[in-house]
């Protein structure tokens, strides 16, 4: 079928909106129709050219949310006119890391996600006789896209599709570390770095989790406005002194935990910094730049602090996704403040131009 798709046609140039073709699901495979996805960084850190590991042509979008159209052989989970969220971190259910409930990383497609093919290690976009590439295994801003049927989740038809996207990345991330991969504890006292989609995400992580004390730390007055929001109880201004200023609301000992989402190795030592002694845990979630590394003096961990990584919050998609989803329609959790802008499709370049200017937590794509 012909669609229309955002290409990332060469590294640094904007995404060109255009018609390509999009072959039919094979065996494992679903045909979405995409109704709502969120503008996240990955995909302008991919399109900039700064992603080591990019590649182009290629559709881009990964924070979709849709509608199953059609199945391949052998799909048994999914039928058509289900309200699924994509996930470019899939859930096979088999491999030996689906199997421990220790981590998230499913091992089933990696190598052919990773170099922008579907698992039998080709492509459903195509140009004519030139293959297209997909983008984390999604390739979302397009009206339709062909996703293996262990990426993508099945959610409650209810809840709203610009409110389900932002579930596919930056608010699972958020969320999933405070409740997966820190599973904060109920009276506890956490400090968030970076409250974008992904640090408000953590912010109301903790809260669900029970904290007593949160506080987040960014730049932006508004967006601490926000994270007041989702349930922090003390607002921070980054900087030098915000370290000391953690330490100070705690007696001197530190926050129980700390996060980060800001994707500054600067702002991840200082969350380590905050962790309380004797038991602190630290859980990065921000990306860094290509080759920065973490500096912390190691006495900070000698003397119990932690450090942990999350990548999309330690969440099992398929089997979690769904349920964090029928957690916001019960109102636990307040997605509407995420969503900033809403646009077209033709207009995904001007959702990059928003990111960068810090416009808002949220561009949503909607078809
Ligand atoms: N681990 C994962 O699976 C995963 C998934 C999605 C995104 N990410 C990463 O998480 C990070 C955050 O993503 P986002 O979408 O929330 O980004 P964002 O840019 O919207 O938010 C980052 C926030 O950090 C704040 N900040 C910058 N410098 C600061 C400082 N010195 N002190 C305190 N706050 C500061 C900014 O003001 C901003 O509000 C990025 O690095 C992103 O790549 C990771
Ligand atoms: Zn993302
Ligand atoms: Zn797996």
């Amino acid at each position: 079928m012909r669609i229309r798709a955002a290409v990332l046609e060469q590294f640094g140039q904007p995404l060109a909106v255009q018609e390509v073709d999009l072959d039919e699901p094979r065996a494992g495979e679903v045909l979405v129709r995409l109704v709502a996805c969120g503008v996240c960084h990955t995909d302008l850190y991919t399109a900039s050219g700064a992603d080591p590991s990019g590649y182009a042509p290629a559709v881009l979008g990964h924070e979709g949310a849709g509608v199953v159209e059609r199945v391949g052989a052998d799909v048994t989970s999914l039928t058509p006119g289900d309200h699924v969220v994509t996930l470019f971190s899939p859930q096979c259910g088999e491999c030996v890391h689906c199997l421990d409930p220790r981590t998230n990383l499913c091992l089933a497609i990696r190598e052919q996600q990773n170099k922008g093919f579907l698992p039998d290690g080709t492509t459903r976009i195509r140009r004519g006789e030139d293959e297209v590439r997909h983008f984390m295994g999604c390739s979302t801003f397009a009206e339709y896209t062909v996703m293996p049927e262990i990426a993508l989740a099945k959610v409650n038809p209810e809840a709203p599709f610009e409110h389900v996207c932002l579930f596919a990345c930056g608010l699972s991330t958020g969320l999933g570390a405070a409740i997966n991969t820190a599973a904060v504890t109920a009276g506890s006292t956490c400090a968030v770095f970076g409250a974008g989609m992904v640090g408000l995400g953590a912010v109301a992580g903790c809260r669900l989790q029970g904290a007593e004390r949160i506080v987040c730390v960014d730049l932006s007055p508004e967006r601490l406005e926000l994270a007041r929001g989702q349930g922090a109880t003390d607002l921070i201004a980054g900087g030098e002194g915000a370290v000391a200023e953690i330490l100070e609301l705690t007696g001197g000992f530190g926050a129980d935990y700390t996060f980060e989402a800001t994707g500054n190795v600067a702002v991840m030592r200082q969350a380590v910094e905050a962790a309380r002694m004797a038991w602190g845990l630290c859980t990065v979630a921000g990306v860094a730049g290509r080759g920065e590394t973490l500096d912390v003096v190691p006495r900070l961990l000698i003397t119990g602090r932690r450090i942990a990584g999350s990548s999309f919050g330690g969440v099992k998609g398929r089997d979690q996704v769904p349920v964090l989803v029928e957690r916001a329609l019960a109102g636990e959790i307040d997605v509407g403040p995420f969503i900033s802008h809403r646009l077209a499709l033709d207009e995904v370049n001007r959702g990059f131009e928003l990111m960068e200017a810090q416009d808002g937590i949220r561009s949503v794509i909607e078809f």
